[in-house]
Protein backbone atom coordinates (compact mmCIF):
# COMPACT_ATOMS: atom_id res chain seq x y z
CA UNK A 1 0.00 0.00 0.00
CA UNK A 2 1.36 3.44 -0.98
CA UNK A 3 0.30 6.83 -1.12
CA UNK A 4 1.91 9.75 -2.16
CA UNK A 5 1.31 13.17 -1.09
CA UNK A 6 2.57 16.14 -3.27
CA UNK A 7 3.33 19.54 -3.44
CA UNK A 8 2.47 20.13 0.52
CA UNK A 9 4.42 23.04 2.78
CA UNK A 10 6.45 20.19 4.82
CA UNK A 11 6.76 21.77 8.25
CA UNK A 12 9.37 20.22 11.38
CA UNK A 13 11.28 22.00 14.54
CA UNK A 14 14.13 22.53 11.86
CA UNK A 15 12.40 22.59 8.53
CA UNK A 16 10.07 24.04 6.16
CA UNK A 17 9.97 23.46 1.83
CA UNK A 18 7.72 22.39 -0.45
CA UNK A 19 8.27 19.00 -1.45
CA UNK A 20 6.29 15.20 -1.99
CA UNK A 21 6.42 12.88 0.56
CA UNK A 22 6.00 9.25 -0.75
CA UNK A 23 4.31 6.82 1.79
CA UNK A 24 5.56 2.29 1.64
CA UNK A 25 2.98 0.82 4.09
CA UNK A 26 3.60 2.79 7.32
CA UNK A 27 6.94 4.61 6.97
CA UNK A 28 7.67 7.40 4.95
CA UNK A 29 10.33 6.06 2.20
CA UNK A 30 11.30 9.11 -0.14
CA UNK A 31 10.52 12.84 -0.08
CA UNK A 32 11.24 15.08 -3.14
CA UNK A 33 10.27 17.48 -5.46
CA UNK A 34 8.16 15.19 -8.62
CA UNK A 35 8.26 12.12 -7.24
CA UNK A 36 7.22 9.53 -9.86
CA UNK A 37 5.38 6.26 -8.62
CA UNK A 38 2.81 3.96 -9.66
CA UNK A 39 0.27 4.65 -6.47
CA UNK A 40 -3.26 5.22 -7.44
CA UNK A 41 -3.39 6.88 -4.13
CA UNK A 42 -2.08 10.47 -4.93
CA UNK A 43 -3.33 13.64 -2.06
CA UNK A 44 -3.24 16.96 -3.39
CA UNK A 45 -1.47 19.08 -0.41
CA UNK A 46 -0.81 22.53 -2.54
CA UNK A 47 -1.23 25.37 -0.38
CA UNK A 48 -1.37 23.04 2.76
CA UNK A 49 1.05 22.36 5.63
CA UNK A 50 2.02 19.08 6.24
CA UNK A 51 2.82 18.64 10.32
CA UNK A 52 4.41 15.32 11.76
CA UNK A 53 1.24 14.23 13.52
CA UNK A 54 0.75 15.51 17.21
CA UNK A 55 1.64 14.00 20.30
CA UNK A 56 -0.35 14.87 23.53
CA UNK A 57 1.91 13.58 26.21
CA UNK A 58 -0.54 14.32 28.90
CA UNK A 59 -4.36 12.93 28.79
CA UNK A 60 -6.04 10.79 30.95
CA UNK A 61 -9.04 8.21 29.40
CA UNK A 62 -11.09 5.97 31.22
CA UNK A 63 -9.44 7.12 34.56
CA UNK A 64 -10.46 6.51 38.11
CA UNK A 65 -10.90 10.05 40.06
CA UNK A 66 -12.95 11.81 42.59
CA UNK A 67 -15.62 9.31 42.72
CA UNK A 68 -15.95 8.90 39.10
CA UNK A 69 -14.47 8.11 35.83
CA UNK A 70 -13.14 10.42 32.88
CA UNK A 71 -15.56 10.86 30.22
CA UNK A 72 -13.83 9.85 27.23
CA UNK A 73 -11.93 5.48 26.97
CA UNK A 74 -9.92 4.79 24.57
CA UNK A 75 -11.72 4.80 22.00
CA UNK A 76 -13.62 7.98 22.12
CA UNK A 77 -10.35 9.93 23.48
CA UNK A 78 -7.80 8.54 20.75
CA UNK A 79 -10.50 8.83 17.53
CA UNK A 80 -11.17 12.83 19.22
CA UNK A 81 -7.64 13.07 19.17
CA UNK A 82 -7.20 12.06 15.63
CA UNK A 83 -9.86 15.13 14.68
CA UNK A 84 -7.36 17.17 15.81
CA UNK A 85 -4.24 15.92 14.60
CA UNK A 86 -3.01 14.13 17.30
CA UNK A 87 -2.07 11.00 16.54
CA UNK A 88 -0.06 10.03 19.35
CA UNK A 89 -1.14 10.28 23.01
CA UNK A 90 0.53 9.43 26.50
CA UNK A 91 -1.68 7.95 29.33
CA UNK A 92 -1.07 7.59 32.84
CA UNK A 93 -1.41 4.22 34.76
CA UNK A 94 -1.76 4.93 38.08
CA UNK A 95 -0.72 2.57 40.93
CA UNK A 96 -3.44 1.83 43.69
CA UNK A 97 -1.73 2.13 47.12
CA UNK A 98 -0.47 -0.77 48.51
CA UNK A 99 -0.48 -2.96 45.15
CA UNK A 100 2.04 -3.06 42.92
CA UNK A 101 3.00 -1.37 39.22
CA UNK A 102 2.48 -4.21 37.16
CA UNK A 103 -1.28 -4.80 38.45
CA UNK A 104 -1.90 -1.29 37.77
CA UNK A 105 -0.34 -1.77 34.38
CA UNK A 106 -2.40 -4.86 33.86
CA UNK A 107 -5.82 -2.96 34.68
CA UNK A 108 -5.19 -0.23 32.03
CA UNK A 109 -3.66 -3.00 29.48
CA UNK A 110 -7.48 -4.09 29.89
CA UNK A 111 -9.00 -0.89 29.30
CA UNK A 112 -6.87 0.41 26.83
CA UNK A 113 -5.67 -3.43 24.57
CA UNK A 114 -7.63 -3.35 21.12
CA UNK A 115 -9.68 0.14 21.82
CA UNK A 116 -7.50 2.79 20.79
CA UNK A 117 -8.03 4.43 17.04
CA UNK A 118 -4.45 6.64 17.42
CA UNK A 119 -1.37 5.59 19.05
CA UNK A 120 -0.68 5.47 22.69
CA UNK A 121 2.04 5.09 25.23
CA UNK A 122 1.94 5.12 28.94
CA UNK A 123 3.66 7.07 32.10
CA UNK A 124 3.66 4.84 35.34
CA UNK A 125 1.87 7.19 38.05
CA UNK A 126 3.84 5.98 41.67
CA UNK A 127 1.61 6.95 44.24
CA UNK A 128 3.40 4.53 47.32
CA UNK A 129 6.56 4.10 46.33
CA UNK A 130 8.38 1.00 48.70
CA UNK A 131 10.61 -1.89 48.61
CA UNK A 132 8.76 -4.11 46.52
CA UNK A 133 7.92 -0.88 43.74
CA UNK A 134 11.69 0.02 43.61
CA UNK A 135 12.47 -4.07 41.94
CA UNK A 136 9.75 -2.90 39.53
CA UNK A 137 10.82 0.42 38.17
CA UNK A 138 13.76 -1.44 36.12
CA UNK A 139 11.29 -3.75 34.15
CA UNK A 140 9.13 -1.07 33.42
CA UNK A 141 11.77 0.72 31.42
CA UNK A 142 13.18 -2.22 30.50
CA UNK A 143 10.61 -4.30 29.49
CA UNK A 144 7.38 -2.07 29.40
CA UNK A 145 8.86 0.77 27.35
CA UNK A 146 7.66 2.70 29.88
CA UNK A 147 10.27 5.20 30.59
CA UNK A 148 8.89 8.35 32.68
CA UNK A 149 7.23 8.27 35.99
CA UNK A 150 4.55 10.50 37.14
CA UNK A 151 4.36 11.80 40.33
CA UNK A 152 1.66 13.95 42.64
CA UNK A 153 2.53 16.50 45.26
CA UNK A 154 -0.86 16.68 46.10
CA UNK A 155 -4.29 14.63 46.25
CA UNK A 156 -3.04 13.65 49.95
CA UNK A 157 -4.86 10.13 50.52
CA UNK A 158 -4.97 9.27 47.20
CA UNK A 159 -2.53 10.14 44.44
CA UNK A 160 0.50 12.36 46.87
CA UNK A 161 3.81 10.87 47.86
CA UNK A 162 6.05 12.46 49.86
CA UNK A 163 9.13 13.57 49.50
CA UNK A 164 10.74 10.95 51.17
CA UNK A 165 9.12 8.41 48.47
CA UNK A 166 10.05 11.13 45.69
CA UNK A 167 13.83 11.02 46.73
CA UNK A 168 13.87 7.32 46.37
CA UNK A 169 11.80 6.92 43.34
CA UNK A 170 14.38 9.48 42.01
CA UNK A 171 17.00 7.53 42.67
CA UNK A 172 16.00 4.02 41.22
CA UNK A 173 14.59 5.72 38.40
CA UNK A 174 17.85 7.49 37.75
CA UNK A 175 20.09 4.32 37.47
CA UNK A 176 18.03 3.19 34.46
CA UNK A 177 18.09 6.43 32.48
CA UNK A 178 13.98 7.08 33.08
CA UNK A 179 12.32 10.75 33.88
CA UNK A 180 10.44 11.77 36.55
CA UNK A 181 7.06 14.11 36.41
CA UNK A 182 5.51 16.05 38.98
CA UNK A 183 1.96 17.53 39.40
CA UNK A 184 4.23 20.01 41.41
CA UNK A 185 1.39 21.94 43.68
CA UNK A 186 1.63 21.72 47.56
CA UNK A 187 -0.86 19.11 48.30
CA UNK A 188 -1.25 20.32 52.14
CA UNK A 189 -1.11 23.99 51.98
CA UNK A 190 -3.82 23.50 49.31
CA UNK A 191 -6.17 21.27 51.67
CA UNK A 192 -5.72 23.57 54.62
CA UNK A 193 -7.14 26.09 51.99
CA UNK A 194 -9.98 24.73 50.92
CA UNK A 195 -10.98 23.26 54.83
CA UNK A 196 -10.77 26.95 55.45
CA UNK A 197 -12.90 28.00 52.77
CA UNK A 198 -15.55 25.21 52.95
CA UNK A 199 -15.48 25.80 56.85
CA UNK A 200 -16.36 29.40 55.99
CA UNK A 201 -18.77 28.45 53.75
CA UNK A 202 -17.27 29.32 50.32
CA UNK A 203 -18.49 26.41 48.10
CA UNK A 204 -18.56 28.00 45.05
CA UNK A 205 -15.98 26.75 42.01
CA UNK A 206 -14.43 30.64 42.34
CA UNK A 207 -13.23 28.91 45.94
CA UNK A 208 -11.40 26.07 43.99
CA UNK A 209 -9.37 29.16 42.17
CA UNK A 210 -8.95 30.72 45.44
CA UNK A 211 -7.94 27.55 47.41
CA UNK A 212 -4.76 27.11 45.03
CA UNK A 213 -2.59 30.01 44.88
CA UNK A 214 0.15 30.88 43.16
CA UNK A 215 2.67 30.11 45.95
CA UNK A 216 1.38 26.07 46.32
CA UNK A 217 2.42 25.42 42.57
CA UNK A 218 5.77 27.81 42.39
CA UNK A 219 6.64 26.04 45.95
CA UNK A 220 6.38 22.73 44.61
CA UNK A 221 7.89 23.28 41.52
CA UNK A 222 10.94 24.64 43.10
CA UNK A 223 11.09 21.73 45.95
CA UNK A 224 10.76 19.22 43.19
CA UNK A 225 13.44 21.06 41.05
CA UNK A 226 15.62 20.74 43.75
CA UNK A 227 15.37 17.13 44.59
CA UNK A 228 15.58 16.16 41.10
CA UNK A 229 19.37 18.06 41.03
CA UNK A 230 20.02 16.74 43.98
CA UNK A 231 19.08 13.17 42.96
CA UNK A 232 20.69 13.86 39.06
CA UNK A 233 17.48 12.09 37.77
CA UNK A 234 15.69 14.23 34.62
CA UNK A 235 12.55 15.83 35.79
CA UNK A 236 9.78 16.96 33.87
CA UNK A 237 7.33 19.21 35.31
CA UNK A 238 3.64 18.57 33.64
CA UNK A 239 0.95 21.01 33.28
CA UNK A 240 2.73 24.21 34.40
CA UNK A 241 0.18 27.44 34.80
CA UNK A 242 2.15 30.11 36.57
CA UNK A 243 5.06 32.47 36.23
CA UNK A 244 5.98 32.01 39.94
CA UNK A 245 6.48 28.50 38.85
CA UNK A 246 8.12 28.78 35.59
CA UNK A 247 10.44 31.64 37.80
CA UNK A 248 11.62 28.52 39.76
CA UNK A 249 12.85 27.13 36.35
CA UNK A 250 14.64 29.97 35.26
CA UNK A 251 16.45 29.98 38.94
CA UNK A 252 17.24 26.25 38.41
CA UNK A 253 19.07 26.63 35.32
CA UNK A 254 21.10 28.95 36.85
CA UNK A 255 22.84 26.14 38.64
CA UNK A 256 23.02 24.74 34.77
CA UNK A 257 19.82 22.11 35.46
CA UNK A 258 18.15 20.51 33.07
CA UNK A 259 14.62 20.19 33.74
CA UNK A 260 11.89 19.62 30.94
CA UNK A 261 8.68 22.00 31.09
CA UNK A 262 5.41 21.05 29.56
CA UNK A 263 2.45 23.58 30.10
CA UNK A 264 -1.79 23.17 28.49
CA UNK A 265 -2.99 25.03 25.93
CA UNK A 266 -6.02 26.44 28.50
CA UNK A 267 -3.35 27.87 30.59
CA UNK A 268 -1.93 29.75 27.46
CA UNK A 269 -5.30 30.69 26.23
CA UNK A 270 -8.01 30.80 29.28
CA UNK A 271 -7.69 32.97 32.80
CA UNK A 272 -9.36 33.42 36.18
CA UNK A 273 -12.00 35.43 34.90
CA UNK A 274 -13.97 32.68 33.49
CA UNK A 275 -13.98 31.63 37.49
CA UNK A 276 -16.78 34.20 37.89
CA UNK A 277 -19.70 32.40 36.66
CA UNK A 278 -21.05 30.98 39.44
CA UNK A 279 -21.53 26.93 38.86
CA UNK A 280 -21.04 27.11 35.31
CA UNK A 281 -17.06 27.86 36.28
CA UNK A 282 -17.27 24.20 37.44
CA UNK A 283 -16.02 23.92 33.55
CA UNK A 284 -13.02 24.93 34.29
CA UNK A 285 -12.73 23.03 37.42
CA UNK A 286 -9.18 21.32 37.14
CA UNK A 287 -5.70 21.33 38.85
CA UNK A 288 -3.71 23.84 38.70
CA UNK A 289 -6.69 25.89 38.01
CA UNK A 290 -6.55 28.81 35.27
CA UNK A 291 -4.58 31.50 36.01
CA UNK A 292 -3.75 35.31 35.22
CA UNK A 293 -2.89 37.11 31.91
CA UNK A 294 0.71 37.74 33.07
CA UNK A 295 0.49 34.26 33.70
CA UNK A 296 0.21 33.86 30.46
CA UNK A 297 2.21 36.06 29.45
CA UNK A 298 5.06 34.31 31.13
CA UNK A 299 4.32 30.94 29.55
CA UNK A 300 4.39 31.96 26.20
CA UNK A 301 7.21 33.70 26.78
CA UNK A 302 8.55 30.43 27.99
CA UNK A 303 8.17 28.63 25.19
CA UNK A 304 9.46 31.65 22.82
CA UNK A 305 12.77 31.41 25.15
CA UNK A 306 12.97 27.37 24.71
CA UNK A 307 12.48 26.81 28.64
CA UNK A 308 8.72 25.59 27.90
CA UNK A 309 9.23 22.50 25.89
CA UNK A 310 5.36 21.06 25.32
CA UNK A 311 2.20 22.37 24.97
CA UNK A 312 -0.06 19.12 26.09
CA UNK A 313 -3.72 19.48 26.93
CA UNK A 314 -3.95 17.06 30.79
CA UNK A 315 -7.29 16.08 28.70
CA UNK A 316 -9.37 14.96 31.57
CA UNK A 317 -12.95 15.67 30.51
CA UNK A 318 -16.18 14.67 32.70
CA UNK A 319 -20.16 15.20 31.60
CA UNK A 320 -21.85 18.16 32.91
CA UNK A 321 -23.99 15.78 35.41
CA UNK A 322 -20.71 14.36 36.87
CA UNK A 323 -19.51 17.88 37.28
CA UNK A 324 -22.69 18.50 39.07
CA UNK A 325 -21.51 16.40 42.07
CA UNK A 326 -20.14 19.30 43.09
CA UNK A 327 -22.83 21.89 42.98
CA UNK A 328 -23.13 22.71 46.60
CA UNK A 329 -19.57 21.80 47.61
CA UNK A 330 -16.85 23.01 44.73
CA UNK A 331 -14.01 20.44 46.66
CA UNK A 332 -16.35 17.74 44.98
CA UNK A 333 -16.36 19.38 41.27
CA UNK A 334 -14.19 16.13 40.03
CA UNK A 335 -10.98 18.12 37.94
CA UNK A 336 -10.46 18.07 34.90
CA UNK A 337 -11.38 19.53 31.47
CA UNK A 338 -11.77 18.50 27.64
CA UNK A 339 -9.40 19.52 25.14
CA UNK A 340 -7.17 16.85 23.40
CA UNK A 341 -9.32 17.30 20.06
CA UNK A 342 -8.38 21.38 20.08
CA UNK A 343 -5.03 21.96 21.73
CA UNK A 344 -3.39 21.72 17.80
CA UNK A 345 -5.82 24.39 15.93
CA UNK A 346 -5.95 26.52 18.59
CA UNK A 347 -2.24 26.75 19.27
CA UNK A 348 -2.08 27.06 15.00
CA UNK A 349 -4.48 30.18 15.32
CA UNK A 350 -3.54 31.69 18.83
CA UNK A 351 -0.43 31.00 19.29
CA UNK A 352 0.97 31.17 15.26
CA UNK A 353 -1.21 33.30 13.51
CA UNK A 354 -1.25 35.66 16.11
CA UNK A 355 2.76 35.75 15.85
CA UNK A 356 3.43 34.50 19.19
CA UNK A 357 5.08 31.48 18.01
CA UNK A 358 7.27 30.60 14.18
CA UNK A 359 5.73 27.28 12.25
CA UNK A 360 8.37 25.70 13.18
CA UNK A 361 8.16 26.07 17.29
CA UNK A 362 4.21 24.83 16.98
CA UNK A 363 5.91 21.82 15.46
CA UNK A 364 8.36 21.28 18.51
CA UNK A 365 6.30 21.99 21.36
CA UNK A 366 3.48 19.82 19.76
CA UNK A 367 4.88 16.87 18.85
CA UNK A 368 9.14 16.94 18.23
CA UNK A 369 10.07 17.72 21.78
CA UNK A 370 7.89 14.92 23.40
CA UNK A 371 9.07 12.66 20.99
CA UNK A 372 12.31 13.39 22.00
CA UNK A 373 11.84 13.59 25.82
CA UNK A 374 9.64 10.65 25.66
CA UNK A 375 11.93 8.23 23.60
CA UNK A 376 10.53 8.00 20.35
CA UNK A 377 12.29 10.39 18.12
CA UNK A 378 12.81 10.12 14.84
CA UNK A 379 10.22 7.15 14.27
CA UNK A 380 7.55 10.04 15.32
CA UNK A 381 7.97 14.07 16.03
CA UNK A 382 9.48 14.75 12.45
CA UNK A 383 8.77 13.99 8.71
CA UNK A 384 12.23 12.06 7.55
CA UNK A 385 12.57 9.45 5.61
CA UNK A 386 12.11 6.34 7.78
CA UNK A 387 9.91 8.03 10.26
CA UNK A 388 6.00 6.50 10.58
CA UNK A 389 3.73 8.02 8.02
CA UNK A 390 1.92 10.18 10.82
CA UNK A 391 1.26 13.35 9.48
CA UNK A 392 -0.92 15.94 9.14
CA UNK A 393 -2.41 17.87 6.38
CA UNK A 394 -3.40 20.97 7.45
CA UNK A 395 -5.32 23.77 5.42
CA UNK A 396 -4.00 27.58 7.26
CA UNK A 397 -7.14 29.21 6.27
CA UNK A 398 -9.91 27.26 7.05
CA UNK A 399 -12.04 29.10 9.34
CA UNK A 400 -14.48 27.31 11.79
CA UNK A 401 -16.17 27.70 15.39
CA UNK A 402 -15.56 24.89 18.85
CA UNK A 403 -18.68 23.74 19.73
CA UNK A 404 -19.87 20.91 21.92
CA UNK A 405 -22.24 19.93 19.28
CA UNK A 406 -19.64 19.23 16.19
CA UNK A 407 -16.47 18.15 18.69
CA UNK A 408 -16.25 14.18 18.83
CA UNK A 409 -15.10 14.26 22.57
CA UNK A 410 -17.48 12.37 24.93
CA UNK A 411 -18.12 15.73 26.84
CA UNK A 412 -21.66 17.71 26.69
CA UNK A 413 -19.84 21.48 26.78
CA UNK A 414 -16.76 22.86 25.36
CA UNK A 415 -14.33 24.96 27.57
CA UNK A 416 -13.88 26.84 24.05
CA UNK A 417 -17.54 27.15 22.88
CA UNK A 418 -18.10 29.62 20.34
CA UNK A 419 -14.19 30.23 19.85
CA UNK A 420 -13.80 31.39 16.20
CA UNK A 421 -10.45 29.63 14.36
CA UNK A 422 -8.51 29.97 11.52
CA UNK A 423 -6.68 26.52 10.34
CA UNK A 424 -8.18 22.99 10.37
CA UNK A 425 -7.01 19.50 10.25
CA UNK A 426 -7.96 18.39 6.90
CA UNK A 427 -6.24 14.85 6.52
CA UNK A 428 -4.80 12.73 9.03
CA UNK A 429 -2.30 9.46 8.53
CA UNK A 430 -0.96 7.27 11.33
CA UNK A 431 1.43 4.55 10.23
CA UNK A 432 0.70 5.31 6.52
CA UNK A 433 -3.05 4.91 6.82
CA UNK A 434 -5.54 7.75 6.28
CA UNK A 435 -6.96 7.90 9.20
CA UNK A 436 -9.48 11.08 9.10
CA UNK A 437 -10.30 12.89 6.10
CA UNK A 438 -12.55 15.82 5.61
CA UNK A 439 -14.30 14.82 9.33
CA UNK A 440 -14.99 11.12 8.41
CA UNK A 441 -12.44 8.47 9.90
CA UNK A 442 -11.26 5.92 8.08
CA UNK A 443 -9.28 3.13 10.08
CA UNK A 444 -10.97 0.77 12.75
CA UNK A 445 -10.75 0.75 16.52
CA UNK A 446 -7.66 -1.02 17.60
CA UNK A 447 -5.60 0.24 14.70
CA UNK A 448 -3.85 2.37 17.28
CA UNK A 449 -0.95 0.63 19.19
CA UNK A 450 0.21 0.28 22.20
CA UNK A 451 4.40 2.18 21.58
CA UNK A 452 6.88 1.10 23.41
CA UNK A 453 9.46 3.81 24.83
CA UNK A 454 13.41 3.68 25.39
CA UNK A 455 14.74 6.17 27.75
CA UNK A 456 15.36 9.97 26.90
CA UNK A 457 18.95 10.64 25.22
CA UNK A 458 21.05 13.28 25.10
CA UNK A 459 21.45 12.44 21.57
CA UNK A 460 18.00 12.93 20.74
CA UNK A 461 17.47 16.69 22.31
O1 LIG B 1 -7.57 18.79 37.03
C1 LIG B 1 -6.83 17.93 36.54
N1 LIG B 1 -5.66 18.32 36.12
N2 LIG B 1 -7.24 16.65 36.45
C2 LIG B 1 -6.50 15.54 36.03
C3 LIG B 1 -5.55 15.03 37.06
C4 LIG B 1 -4.31 15.86 37.14
O2 LIG B 1 -4.06 16.44 38.19
O3 LIG B 1 -3.56 15.96 36.17
ZN1 LIG C 1 -2.11 17.03 37.59
ZN1 LIG D 1 -3.19 15.32 34.42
Amino acid sequence: MSILIKNGRIITAADDYIADILIENEIISAIGKNIHTTTSRIIDAEGKFVFPGGIDPHVHLDMPFMGTFSSDNYETGTRAALFGGTTMVIDFVIQTKGKSLYSALNEWKSRSDGNAYGDYAFHMAVTDFNENVKTEIKDMIEKEGITSFKTFMAYRGSLMIDDRQMVGLMNEVKKYGGIVTTHATNGDMIDYLVAKNRSEGNLAPLYHYLSQPEITESEATGRFADMAHYTGVIPYVVHMSCEGALNQIRDATKRNQKIFVETCIQYLLLDASLYDRGFESAKWVMSPPLREKKDQAALWAGIDQGIVHVVATDHCPFAWEQKKSGEHDFSKIPNGAPGIENRMELLFSEGVLKDKISLNKFVEVTSANAARIFGVYPAKGTIAVGSDADLVIFDPNEKHTISAKTHHMNCDYSGYEGWEVTGKCKTVLLRGKVAVDNDKVFIEKGYGQYIKRKPESKHNR
